[in-house]
């Protein structure tokens, strides 16, 4: 059943409340962060006298100031809220102001007097290795004998793979507006996917009690793992200026200021070596994972992690074996983003992939579906999981047809046999997602639902809305399962002190987690509910009584199953619930059964169940400026039985498109001081309406209810941002035609118009050179 997201009209009118448009009396401060312009300096002193004196300013704040603990890092203690004695990098916040208004806080700074003395920074993964500087030890996860089957492969590849960090570019700038009541009270409207968690920090931070920070989230503008935990530090800033001038403070960052300060995606440099045979089978395959973690912990484990945990993607690898390094270096704490580190891991094994089929000229959609995993063997993966319900050869098999592959491929070649300029290429690529935290014990959630008594519902529970259509669904699923009609229900803000101690919303699992906790919540309900009315029924039919295991919860009413004639509107019901002494309000929980996973061994069963997609991309490059189009895009998810196929066709098709975006033009850059130089969007280059394919084809699979989740339906959020990869394979198959497909292009990611240039000249070179030498290309 389709219908709008529960805000499309709010956000389309400008209705939709953001934290910037909430109404504030005239007390409200103007906060503002002041930050470290070195990647790594000593700071020596600072001077806050002559900032304090500007007129309307109310606080400059150091982290002597700081009443309870200095610390917003969410897995390990290891990041300051405000830097002591050290800056490790550019854009770690070191002052707070607030004032009446922003001038009088720019003035304020201007003031601030630091001495700082300048130290050796680390600003590359190559750096980082050479002086050891690891976060972690390194993790490792192991399966048969790589090296033995290795060496008995029939082929060998080698290589190396640069994947790049990228901006979340979350259209609503890190922002929050906290506010003090009596006491040491405090309500704090944050932009976080975490509110649990950003109430945690705010308490231990100003040294009060977690019951006395209630953290209210409505919407985010945008989110995409930039608001995991990144959304804690705004929201501490403003907490601790709100607490120390018992004023309501709003941070807001500034386009330039976010993208300095946030930490981004997790740029990676990855070795492999791969075995496989005359046929294209993978034997063997043996990979380094080296993940630029930023100055600080953060999440980075989780995501190297499920980096390491997605290196096979959709094929079986007999002998695998994986190494994972997390390395520390003097930039902004890395942090999820969509897919949160399984983008990563893909990259590696579809570069493999797509070389077997160069080595041993094939269309590579032959050699993915060969070492597609197996229905009912070849289907255990290098962690111990078995991949079940697994949708890869339906995908496959319906996508080529659809999407007429075999057809277009040969116009593809038909078009660069006779074109010099111009080169066509094509991809397929699938994607396997686990769906879980792989911190087993986050997958859990909660919920309260109360019924008044006009009959409408309202909802909470612990996940955010941030435009990816949560609150939508569990829309859909409270009314499914009351059997009312969607407009009865109201889904609240999120709100800690309604449903505490949550997890993020993350991982894709929102709706899977906090669906199933509405639904316990209102099973709790209809039993009370259906007690009193089998009640009601019995009183009117004297001799012959209802039973409450009968009453059924239809069409906006409730029936006696077994008696046709015993019906009530369920709003007549709810009117009477007061006076029948019946409590219309109820929590749900929920913990996801049958997760395990021994990290230290690398080996369980870490998920819940696998999503599924695949893609067919087809691009044109323009090789005298390696500028390239989208021409087509054929894509088939599978997302079991849809909660809302609008919604998840819209986040295949963003998803597709932010992944798109990574693997092209979105490129970051610093200087060798570790400044960021792709700080706005003149110099970083998302995706806007030309970049989407010309002709994008985008269907759900149909038939696959999820055993799993919710109401059958399968998470959809992250998984689709890995099919962008078909676009960049499309890239590298065009490249390789301006050699003939005899030469093989090399390729990191993003591959931005300098990178599909420079692999266009490096074959012409070749192909000049060969020709010199007398070899036919
Ligand atoms: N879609 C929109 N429109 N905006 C977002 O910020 N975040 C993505 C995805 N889709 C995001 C989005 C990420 S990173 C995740 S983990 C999921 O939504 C989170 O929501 P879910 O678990 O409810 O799917
Ligand atoms: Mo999404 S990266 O799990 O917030």
């Amino acid at each position: 059943m389709s219908f709008s997201h529960e805000s499309a009209s709010k956000h389309v009118t400008g209705e939709a409340v953001y934290i910037d448009d909430i109404l504030v009396n005239d007390q409200l401060l103007v906060g503002r962060v002041v930050y470290s312009p070195h990647a790594h300096a000593r700071i020596l002193s600072f001077d806050l006298s002559e900032a304090q004196k500007v007129a309307g300013v109310h606080a400059v704040l150091c982290h002597k100031d700081i009443p309870g603990a200095n610390q917003m890092g969410p897995v390990v203690k290891d990041e300051p809220c405000l830097a002591a004695d050290e800056v490790i990098c550019v854009g770690q916040a070191i002052f707070l102001i607030a004032a009446e208004t922003e001038e009088q806080c720019l003035e304020a700074e201007r003031r601030i007097k630091v001495e700082y003395r300048p130290l050796d920074p680390i600003l590359t993964l190559e750096k980082a290795i050479e002086h050891q500087s690891l976060l972690i030890p390194p993790r490792t996860m192991l399966r048969g004998e790589p090296d033995k089957a290795l060496s008995e492969s029939e082929h060998l590849l080698k290589g190396e793979l640069r994947t790049g960090a990228a901006e979340h570019w979350y259209l609503e700038t890190q922002v929050c507006l906290a506010v003090p009541g009596e006491g040491n009270e405090l309500t704090v409207y944050a932009s976080s996917q975490h509110p649990s968690e950003t109430q945690a920090l705010i308490a231990e931070l100003l040294g009060i009690r977690r019951n006395e920070v209630v953290v209210e989230v409505r919407r985010m503008g945008g989110a995409f793992g930039g608001k995991e935990t990144q959304g804690n530090h705004t929201a501490c800033w403003s907490a601790l200026l709100a607490g120390v001038t018992r004023r309501p403070v709003k941070i807001r960052l500034c386009r330039d200021d976010d993208q300095k300060i946030t930490g981004k995606r997790h740029r990676f440099l990855s070795r492999y070596e791969a075995g496989f045979d005359n046929d294209g089978m993978l034997r063997a395959l043996k990979v380094e994972l080296n993940s630029d973690g930023g100055c600080a912990t953060d999440l980075s484990i989780a995501i190297l992690e499920r980096a390491m945990l997605h290196v096979d993607n959709a094929y079986y690898v007999p002998h695998c074996s994986v190494v994972g390094n997390l390395w520390r270096t003097n930039l902004p704490s890395n942090t999820a983003f969509r897919g949160f580190g399984g983008p990563q891991g893909i990259a590696v094994m579809e570069t493999v992939v797509d070389r077997i089929a160069r080595v041993l000229k094939k269309d590579p959609s032959e050699i993915r579906q060969k070492n597609f995993y197996g229905i009912d063997s070849r289907n255990v993966t290098h962690y111990g999981q078995t991949v079940e319900h697994n949708r890869l050869f339906l995908l496959y098999d319906q996508l080529m047809a659809s999407s007429e592959y075999a057809r277009r491929r040969k116009e593809t070649d038909t078009f660069n046999n006779s074109h010099e300029f111009l080169k066509r290429g094509m991809a397929i690529t699938p994607v396997k997602f686990g769906i879980s935290f792989t911190t087993s014990f986050l997958n859990q959630a909660g919920a309260l639902v109360n019924v008044y008594g006009d009959g409408t519902i309202l909802v909470n529970h612990g996940g955010t809305e941030m435009g990816q259509g949560l609150h939508t669904k569990i829309q859909r699923i409270a009314a499914a399962e009351f059997g009312v009609s969607v407009e009865r229900v109201k889904v609240n803000a999120t709100n800690t002190s309604k449903v505490p101690n949550t997890a993020a919303t993350a991982a894709s699992a929102g709706t899977d987690l906090n669906g199933m906790a509405v639904k316990n919540a209102i099973d709790t309900l209809k039993g009370r509910i259906a007690e009193s009315m089998a009640l009601y029924f019995s009183e009117q039919h004297k001799g012959d009584p209802s039973r409450p295991d009968t009453l059924v919860f239809e069409d906006d009413s409730i029936r006696d199953s077994k008696h046709p004639d015993r019906t009530i509107s369920f709003v007549e019901a709810m009117g009477m619930m007061f006076a029948r002494q019946v409590s219309l309000s109820a929590t749900g929980y929920y913990k996801t059964p049958g997760i395990q996973w021994d990290k230290a061994r690398g080996w369980g069963h870490p998920f819940n169940y696998y999503a599924f997609g695949m893609c067919v991309s087809e691009v044109e490059v323009d090789v005298l400026t390696g500028g390239h189009t989208l021409l087509r895009t054929d894509i088939l998810h599978d997302v079991g039985d849809s909660l809302n196929p609008l919604i998840d066709i819209g986040q295949v098709e963003g998803g597709y498109i932010q992944g798109v975006g990574w693997c092209t033009t979105e490129e970051i850059k610093w200087d060798e001081k570790g400044n960021l130089l792709t700080h706005s969007p003149d110099t970083y280059k998302i995706p806007s309406v030309q970049d989407i394919p010309k002709d994008f084809r985008v269907s759900l699979l149909k038939d696959v209810p999820n055993p799993n989740a919710i109401r059958k339906s399968k998470a959809v959020a992250e998984p689709p941002l890995m099919l962008g990869f078909s676009a960049w394979l499309a890239i590298k198959d065009a490249v390789s035609a301006v050699g003939n497909h005899d030469l093989e292009p090399d390729f990191s990611l993003p591959a931005t118009n300098e990178v599909i240039l420079l692999a266009v000249e490096r074959i012409k070179d070749e192909v000049k050179a060969r020709r010199g030498a007398g070899v036919e290309v």
